[in-house]
C-alpha cells in the first residue's frame, strides 16, 4: 500500500523538478522569419503571442478546383499556421470536384486521419507488403493513413466532396508521386528506365505536369 502511494508521488515530484517554470514552455508559436529545423521553427517571443496566433481561418472557404486534378489541398501546417509549431499536430482541407483526385502521395513525417464533411470519397493506401486498403467513405466517416504509406483520394460521387485531414505532426510533409516522376527535370530516359513506361507516355505526363528533359 505504501509503495502504491510513494511511486506516484515520486513521479509528480520528478515532473515538478523537470518542468521549466516559464510559461514559454506552454507553446512555441513558430517564428517564420527565424531559423527552422526538422523539429520545427524557433519560437516567437511569448510576450508578443496573442490569441490570434492560435486561430486560423485559411480553411474556411471551398478551395479552387479548376485545375488538372479537379481538387484542392489547403494545408494548415506550421508554415501556414505557426501556432501549432512544435505541438505535433496539423490539419488540411481537401475539396474534390466531381471527377477530382488527390493523386498518390505520402506524408513522410505524420500519421493522417481523414474526416469526410460532405460528399463521397473513395480512398485507399498501400502498405509496404503492397497490400491495398480501399474504402468508399461517406459523410462522417473517418479513415487512417499510416505515416509514410502511399495513399490517394478520389471523388466517388457526383457532387463536391470535402474532407478535413489531421496529422500527428506540425510538419507532416507532402510528396506527390506523379510530381516526383513527371514534374521535374529528371531525364525522361531515366523516368522510363525506372518506371517501365514508354517514351510517349512519359513525355505526355511531363507535358501535363510541367516536367522538362
Ligand atoms: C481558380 O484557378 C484558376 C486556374 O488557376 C483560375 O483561372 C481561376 O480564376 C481561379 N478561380 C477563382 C475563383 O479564384
Amino acid at each position: 500500500m505504501v509503495k502504491m502511494v510513494v511511486i506516484p508521488l515520486f513521479f509528480i515530484a520528478a515532473l515538478l523538478i523537470c518542468s521549466p517554470s516559464s510559461h514559454a514552455a506552454d507553446f512555441c508559436v513558430g517564428d517564420l522569419k527565424g531559423p527552422t529545423s526538422p523539429a520545427g521553427y524557433s519560437c516567437k517571443d511569448p510576450a508578443k503571442v496573442t490569441v490570434d496566433d492560435f486561430v486560423y481561418s485559411g480553411l474556411a472557404a471551398v478551395g479552387n478546383t479548376t485545375n488538372l486534378i479537379k481538387a484542392s489541398v489547403a494545408p494548415a501546417f506550421a508554415a501556414q499556421f505557426p501556432g501549432l509549431n512544435g505541438l505535433g499536430i496539423s490539419v488540411a482541407r481537401l475539396d474534390l470536384a466531381p471527377g477530382g483526385v488527390i493523386p498518390f502521395h505520402t506524408h513522410p513525417a505524420g500519421n493522417e486521419v481523414l474526416t469526410v464533411l460532405q460528399g463521397v470519397i473513395c480512398a485507399g493506401f498501400v502498405d509496404t507488403a503492397n497490400k491495398v486498403y480501399l474504402k468508399t467513405l461517406k459523410k462522417g466517416d473517418i479513415m487512417i493513413f499510416p505515416t509514410g504509406l502511399l495513399h490517394f483520394q478520389v471523388n466517388g460521387g457526383g457532387s463536391l466532396a470535402t474532407a478535413i485531414v489531421s496529422f500527428s505532426s506540425s510538419q507532416p510533409g507532402l510528396q506527390i508521386l506523379d510530381y516526383v516522376l513527371f514534374a521535374n527535370d529528371l531525364p525522361s530516359l531515366l523516368v522510363e528506365k525506372t518506371t517501365f513506361l514508354d517514351d510517349a507516355q512519359v513525355k505526355k505526363l511531363k507535358g501535363a505536369l510541367g516536367g522538362t528533359n
